[in-house]
């Protein structure tokens, strides 16, 4: 099979009959630990994984956008000086109408541009195929304009598509990761600063994904609501976001917010603490305490902060009964379906794949899928 790069740049000549005069590539993510604490300016700990979105393009003589997703076979078009507006009809064309959008408001001059699309980040499945899509348009819109651009800034843009454009309101990390990712490393990143430090992944450690095929429901609404939920706590205590309230002032707030509110803070803040003490615990190839420290983070996202469902908690129980105390598995992402990530001795891949594809088609029903995947570079890291 072809790889998204010789893809996009084949089917490109052959449709625009001119060769791409540039592709990018960006990375999916998955993470580590650290989840729902980016929007509240905490910690996050994501990688960038092997799989990409790929954008091939070339240059127009007028100003119009010309753009094919060959995963979706639908194409659109629109003109770079007239009002950019939502279009339901494509709904993945929405990714490049925000960045777009976001690049003109922000002062880069772009050129008309025949755009060709395809990737192989599993869509719908919480390993952010969007910002894939949003980091390499961003890339390949400026770079063939002859604007620059840093990465941040880059990932500043791609949220600001997500929040204002496409309705999500999502954090950074996603758009950080597939920009700034770095091969055979996690990125411990501090979500107020962006200030990131690269930890280095254990020797003969392996990270194993698997897909619960869960469809995923309503995951926009109810994550838009964790968000709302977060911030009223932070309004109750007047600071700028949850990062800035500890476990003692939450415990001295109970009589006045409501279980509920209680509940997804706590999970913000002890998850804030957990990401860097896994990051410690991965700087010192300690598996053991990444397992626990993993545990714990799975449990507080379906008792606090209740993001995880049934076929996910039963995923994670399979593959906890396989590796004991030798590695860790959760939920990764954000929530409500989607993946669980497996960290754990490479000796022990084999048998977690044996008992995942046995046990759970017949706890659940669903198959499960599983991607074993190295640690890559990000977008705006590739060529390091
Ligand atoms: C989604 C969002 C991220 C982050 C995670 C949860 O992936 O896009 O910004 O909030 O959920 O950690």
């Amino acid at each position: 099979m072809s790889s998204p790069v010789e893809f996009v740049e084949r089917a490109h000549s052959e449709h625009f009959e001119c060769d791409p005069e540039l592709i990018t590539a960006a990375p999916g993510r998955v993470n580590l630990i650290g989840e729902h604490t980016d929007y509240n300016d905490g910690f996050v700990l994501p990688v960038a994984i092997s799989y990409h979105t790929a954008v091939a393009i070339s240059r127009r003589d007028d100003r119009n956008i010309v753009a094919n997703a060959l995963d979706e076979g639908t194409q659109t078009q629109f003109d770079l000086d007239a009002d950019i507006a939502f279009d339901v009809a494509t709904p993945w064309s929405n990714y490049l109408r925000g960045v777009i959008v976001e690049l003109l408001r922000n002062g880069y001059r772009l050129s008309g541009a025949n755009i060709t699309i395809s990737g192989n980040v599993p869509m719908g499945a919480g390993l952010s195929s969007s910002a894939a899509l949003e980091i390499s348009l961003i890339r390949a819109l400026t770079q063939l304009s002859g604007e620059t651009i840093t990465g941040i800034e880059a990932a500043r843009f791609g949220q600001a598509a997500e929040n204002n454009f496409v309705g999500c309101n999502c954090g950074i990390m996603d758009q950080l990761i597939s920009a700034e990712g770095l091969e055979n490393h996690a990125l411990l990143i501090d979500c107020r600063s962006l200030d990131t430090q690269p930890v280095p992944l254990p020797a003969d450690s392996a990270l194993l994904i698997i897909n619960s095929n869960v469809q995923r429901k309503l995951v926009d609404g109810e994550y838009n609501l964790r968000r709302q939920q977060c911030e009223q706590v932070a309004r109750h205590f007047a600071v700028a976001a949850l990062r800035d309230v500890g476990l003692e002032q939450l415990a001295a707030a109970t009589a006045v917010l409501t279980e509920v509110q209680l509940r997804r803070a706590r999970h913000v803040i002890t998850e804030n603490d957990r990401t860097q003490q896994t990051a410690q615990a991965l700087r010192d190839g300690d598996l053991v305490s990444i397992g626990k420290l993993m545990a714990d983070s799975h449990e507080s996202m379906r008792a606090d902060f209740e993001i995880t469902v049934p076929e996910i908690d039963c995923l994670v129980d399979i593959v906890k009964s396989v590796i004991g105390p030798s590695g860790g598995v959760r939920m990764t992402g954000g929530g409500f379906g989607g993946c669980v990530l497996v960290l754990v001795p490479q000796s022990l891949v084999a048998d977690v794949a044996s008992a995942v594809t046995n046990q759970y088609p017949q706890q659940t029903g669903l198959q499960p899928t599983l991607f074993e995947c190295s640690v890559v570079s990000g977008a705006f890291n590739q060529g390091v």
